[in-house]
């Protein structure tokens, strides 16, 4: 199964603005530890290209867009494209992603469920293939 999904919070207010309220381990299936915001991307560059051993995050496209291009290793592939600042893309463990097409002026933000550890992290597709094939037997 490809442990990811987008999720749809809700938005509130008008003509006045939007407002959108996400709460820790309610709105989203873990506690925030950490978030983290990505900008001023070139549109020709593409982000990712790691997994995560322990890692849930959950994306949201505060402004601009991006395409959040996600698999398990096992064929199952999701190309998300992230454009309404009320939608979040969560990802769970062992999904490798990429984030490709930033539009100008693009803010990704990232709510995540640990504190940054490199040790956490696959960043060779290969070795990642194989992390999988053990975690699927
Ligand atoms: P990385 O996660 O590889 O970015 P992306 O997936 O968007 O391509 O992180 C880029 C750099 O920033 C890398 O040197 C690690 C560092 N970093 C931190 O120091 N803290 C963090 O919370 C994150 C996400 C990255």
């Amino acid at each position: 199964m490809l442990n990811v999904g987008l999720m749809k919070f809700m938005k509130r207010g008008e003509n006045s603005g939007n407002l959108v309220a996400i709460e820790s381990a309610r709105d989203i299936p873990f506690e925030i530890k950490r978030i983290y915001y990505i900008t001023n991307v070139p549109s020709n560059v593409i982000r990712g290209c790691h997994s995560h051993t322990r890692l849930h995050q959950v994306l949201l496209c505060l402004n601009g867009s991006v395409t959040i291009h996600t698999q398990n290793g096992n064929s199952e592939k999701l190309s998300t494209v992230l454009s309404v600042n009320s939608e979040g893309l969560y990802i769970g463990p062992n999904i490798w992603r990429e984030m490709s097409d930033f539009a100008s002026g693009t803010v990704l933000l990232v709510l995540a469920s640990e504190y940054y550890d490199e040790s956490d992290y696959i960043r060779n597709y290969e070795e990642y293939l194989k992390s999988t094939t053990d975690f699927f037997k």
